[in-house]
C-alpha cells in the first residue's frame, strides 16, 4: 500500500477559503436582501452536511442514490466498453462512493490512467481521493477543488475522458444555467470524451417528496444546517429550530423545492455583512430545487448543448436514468 504522500497523488485549489467566503458572502447579500428569499443549495455541504447528505443516501425513502448504484452495477462494463477511456473525471464527486465501479469497468474492458475527482468541497474531496489512490495502485488521481460552473477549464484535458456527473445533481440547476452549463461541458470536451450523465426520474410524487421529508428527519437537519453554515462563517444568529422544513412539487417545472419557513416574525442579524433580514411568520427560504426529468427531456436538452447520445439506461420504467453521451454536431 503506497503511503498518502504517494506521487500519484495531487490536488489543486481553484476556490480557496477566501474564494469560497466572498462567494458565500455575495449569495447571501443577493439571496436574504430582496423579498423572495434563497440560497443556493451548494452551501449545504460542510462537514457536518456532507455527512448528512451521506445518511440521506441510507434512508429507506431516499431512493435515488440505490437506484443509481444499481444501474452502475448492471451497467458499468457496457459504458466502459462504449466510453473507451482511460480518464475518469467526476464532478460533485463527494465521498467518491460510486467511482470504484467506473474504475474497475474501464480497467477491466482496458487501461485507466488517471481519476480527476472535482468537488467544492475540500475536506471530502481530500479523504476520499487518498483512499482511492491507496487502493489503485498505479492510478494518478489529480483532485480539483472548484465550482462546476466556473471552474471547467481547470479539469486536466489529456487523456479519453469519462466525465461523470452522477447523483442527480444537475437538477439542482434551473434550466438556463443547465443550459449554460452543459454547454460550457460540452464546449470543453474533445472529439473522444465521453459525459456519463445520472439524473433522477419523474416518477410518482408521493414517492419524491418523501425521498425529501423522510420520517426520521434527516433530510430536515440537512436543508436546517444550511442556517448553522451561514452562522459559523458569517456571524449570523439564525436559531435553525425556528425554521420549518418544507418539501413542495411544483408539477409545472417538475421539480422538488426544500424550503425553510419561518415559524414566527423574526429578525435574523447576519453579523459580517452588517445586515438585519426580517422574517415574517410563514415566511420561506428557498434551499434547493431537485429537478426530475424523462428520457427524451434529458436527450434533448444534451443534443442542444451539442452532444449526441450514445445510450440511456433506466429508461423504460426505471426510477433513474443514466445517460452516456459524446460531442456531437449541433442541430
Ligand atoms: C445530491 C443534489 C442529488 O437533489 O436529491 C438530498 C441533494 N437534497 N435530499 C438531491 C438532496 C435533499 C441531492 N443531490
Amino acid at each position: 500500500m503506497a503511503a498518502s504522500t504517494s506521487p500519484s497523488l495531487s490536488l489543486d485549489i481553484h476556490l480557496g477559503a477566501e474564494d469560497l467566503r466572498a462567494e458565500l458572502e455575495r449569495d447571501v447579500k443577493s439571496g436574504l436582501g430582496g423579498a423572495r428569499k434563497s440560497l443556493p443549495p451548494k452551501w449545504f455541504y460542510d462537514t457536518v452536511g456532507s455527512k448528512l447528505f451521506e445518511e440521506i443516501t441510507e434512508l429507506p425513502e431516499y431512493y435515488p442514490t440505490r437506484a443509481e448504484r444499481a444501474l452502475l452495477e448492471l451497467h458499468a462494463a457496457d459504458i466502459a466498453v462504449l466510453a473507451r477511456s482511460d480518464t475518469l473525471v467526476e464532478l460533485g464527486a463527494g465521498s467518491c462512493e460510486k467511482t470504484r465501479l467506473l474504475l474497475d469497468a474501464l480497467a477491466a474492458s482496458g487501461e485507466v490512467r488517471r481519476y480527476v475527482p472535482f468537488d467544492v468541497s475540500a475536506d471530502f474531496l481530500k479523504a476520499s481521493a487518498a483512499d482511492l489512490s491507496r487502493d489503485y495502485e498505479g492510478l494518478q488521481v489529480h483532485a480539483v477543488v472548484g465550482d462546476f460552473l466556473c471552474h471547467l477549464d481547470a479539469i486536466p484535458g489529456a487523456g479519453r475522458r469519462l466525465v461523470a456527473f452522477l447523483g442527480g445533481t444537475i437538477g439542482n440547476l434551473v434550466p438556463t444555467q443547465r443550459r449554460r452549463f452543459l454547454a460550457a461541458l460540452r464546449g470543453s470536451m474533445g472529439p473522444s470524451d465521453h459525459l456519463l450523465l445520472g439524473t433522477d426520474l419523474v416518477k410518482d410524487v408521493a414517492r419524491i417528496l418523501a425521498a425529501y421529508d423522510d420520517a426520521a428527519g434527516v433530510t430536515a437537519r440537512f436543508n436546517r444546517n444550511v442556517l448553522s453554515v451561514v452562522n459559523r462563517e458569517l456571524e449570523a444568529d439564525f436559531v435553525p429550530s425556528r425554521f420549518d422544513h418544507v418539501v413542495r412539487w411544483d408539477p409545472y417545472a417538475r421539480w422538488v423545492e426544500m424550503h425553510l419557513r419561518s415559524d414566527r416574525d423574526q429578525l435574523v442579524h447576519i453579523g459580517a455583512l452588517g445586515l438585519t433580514v426580517p422574517f415574517a411568520r410563514d415566511e420561506e427560504l428557498l434551499t434547493e430545487i431537485s429537478a426530475k426529468f424523462t428520457p427524451a427531456g434529458v436527450e434533448a436538452e444534451m443534443v442542444r448543448a451539442g452532444f449526441t447520445v450514445d445510450r440511456q439506461w433506466g429508461a423504460d420504467h426505471g426510477e433513474f436514468l443514466l445517460t452516456l453521451a459524446h460531442p456531437g454536431s449541433r442541430r
